[in-house]
């Protein structure tokens, strides 16, 4: 699929629960899988880890290329690494569908955006909470996503912080709908309204999901109250 077509499809299909597969279980990860495709997911968010841009160290390009033979859903895939331009050529031939990069790390961000989808993948920038949003600010005619993060990057089940909020809505309004808008870190139940109403339609959750029993409903359940939150935003 081309990254047009696969964009257009997300675009459509929003909001969407992306599902991070770095709180699952990891001894069955395509049982996993499976439990989330047939739950209704739509892509899979991917997080990759180095143990120097973020103190912690998670999957590589092994893993995900295992992850891309067994799934036919768009990968997401978190560049937490840093140096990403020598990891981008890697990982999309390992089968990223989309390719999200730090603001932190790039110093000229503009250029691995565009390497990215010259690539034939879809391009994201990311930026941490303390980062501004300013930061980002020239990247959107590069971007097919932005990511942004309600937790340091690093670990799952942190508590989502709300600096995000004003950054999602700063970002939907210099990018207009034509962008996806993504938040990532301690979204669940409790935090999903205020990201839609900010202008967020793809929602990354880790531990919130892989902890309940019916991932089937509570990915029913963060879907009905993003698209609640966001029609009272119109
Ligand atoms: C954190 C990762 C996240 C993480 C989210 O650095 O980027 O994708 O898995 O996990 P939760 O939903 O538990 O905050
Ligand atoms: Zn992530």
């Amino acid at each position: 699929m081309s990254v047009a077509s696969l964009v257009a499809d997300l675009h459509t299909a929003r909001p969407l629960v992306a599902p991070s597969l770095l709180s699952c279980d990891f001894a069955n990860v395509e049982r996993e899988i499976r439990r989330v495709e047939a739950a209704g997911a739509r892509l899979l968010h991917l997080d990759v880890m180095d143990g120097h841009f973020v103190p912690n160290l998670s999957i590589g390009v092994p893993v995900v290329k295992a992850i891309r033979r067994v799934t036919e859903l768009p990968l997401d895939v978190h560049l937490m690494i840093s140096e990403p331009w020598r990891y981008i050529e890697p990982f999309r031939e390992a089968g990223a569908d989309l390719l999200t990069i730090h603001v932190e790390v790039a110093p000229e961000p503009q250029a691995l955006l565009e390497k990215i989808r010259s690539l034939g993948a879809a391009a994201g920038i990311t930026l941490n909470p303390p980062t501004s949003v300013e930061a980002v600010r020239d990247c959107l005619p590069y971007c097919d996503l932005v990511l942004v993060m309600s937790v340091m990057a690093g670990f799952g089940g942190q508590e989502f912080e709300p600096v995000a909020v004003e950054k999602l809505a700063a970002v939907r309004r210099w990018a207009g709908e034509g962008l996806l808008l993504s938040v990532d870190g301690g979204v669940n139940l409790d935090t999903v309204g205020q990201c839609a109403a900010a202008g967020a339609d793809l929602f990354v959750t880790g531990s919130a999901l892989f902890s309940q029993d019916d991932y089937g409903a509570f990915l029913g359940k963060m879907t009905r109250l993003a698209k609640a939150s966001k029609d009272g935003r119109n």
